[in-house]
């Protein structure tokens, strides 16, 4: 299966920045021509005009997050289906900066991803233990909880497609005194990860790994059977890291 790497611009960039870097990524034949699948995730401000510049039958458009409906009385969110419309075809959902900083919990992204498959988007859900998960030896335990928490009751079509980013917390790089998962590390709770997936949905769901991927780890990672792809913060916005990666 084609690999994928999902560059999550996070709030990093300006309008402006944003811009600019989509059209470096454009230009760029090794992001270009890369072998692995690439999805762009700007910010909501800037998606629309990215959309205009990213094209290749390997670059692929992503949001940073979306709404549990379509159309409402909602103020300050994103509808899905308004995502789907401008070519946006993949929706990061639950990213633990999220759950951290608006307090989103395993239901409200459990709406999110529902609302997104709905609509034909791609959710790519986050789910990763914090440092004290990890410190108390519960992070299988926690990993467990919040996948059944996550998909319990999710009906989905055979057509349908999400992935998950295990990220453990402690690992991204804005987190201090982040470090990158060891990638044997990685690959043994990606493989429990997915046993556990496709024990309550019955599907087999490709896994990427996320936190501190640099171009010096990418490749580490990329070669481990139950890493199927990256989700890379920081170092997407270095145009010469970035397609060292690709
Ligand atoms: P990082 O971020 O690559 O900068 O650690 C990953 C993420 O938060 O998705």
């Amino acid at each position: 299966m084609k690999k994928i790497i999902v560059a999550n611009w996070k709030m990093k960039l300006s309008y402006a920045e944003s811009i600019t870097l989509a059209k470096k990524y454009q230009a760029n034949q090794l992001i270009k021509n890369a072998k692995s699948d690439i999805v762009v995730c700007p910010d909501f401000i800037s998606v629309r005009e990215v959309s205009k510049i990213l094209s290749g039958k390997s670059l692929f458009l992503g949001a940073q997050d979306a709404a549990t409906i379509d159309r409402g009385a909602s103020t300050g969110e994103v509808s899905p289906a308004d995502l789907k419309s401008i070519g946006v075809r993949y929706v990061i959902l639950g990213h633990s900066e999220r759950r951290e900083q608006f307090g989103e919990d395993s239901s409200l992204v459990a709406a999110k991803v529902k609302a997104a498959i709905a609509e034909g988007l791609i959710p790519i859900v986050c789910i990763g233990e914090s440092l004290v998960e990890r410190k108390n030896g519960e992070t299988r335990n926690y990993l467990q909880a919040e996948i059944k928490r996550l998909f319990k009751g999710l009906k989905l079509k055979s057509s349908d497609r999400f992935m998950i980013a295990y990220e453990p917390v402690w690992a991204i790089s804005s987190v201090k005194s982040a470090k990158a998962m060891d990638p044997e590390e990685a690959n043994f709770v990606q493989e429990f990860i997915k046993g556990v997936v496709a024990k309550i949905i019955k599907k087999k769901v490709p896994i990427l790994y996320g936190g501190s991927v640099s171009s010096i780890n990418a490749a580490t990672y990329l070669k481990m059977k139950n890493i199927d792809g990256l989700l890379v913060g920081a170092a997407s916005l270095d145009i010469a890291e970035f397609q060292k990666m690709c």
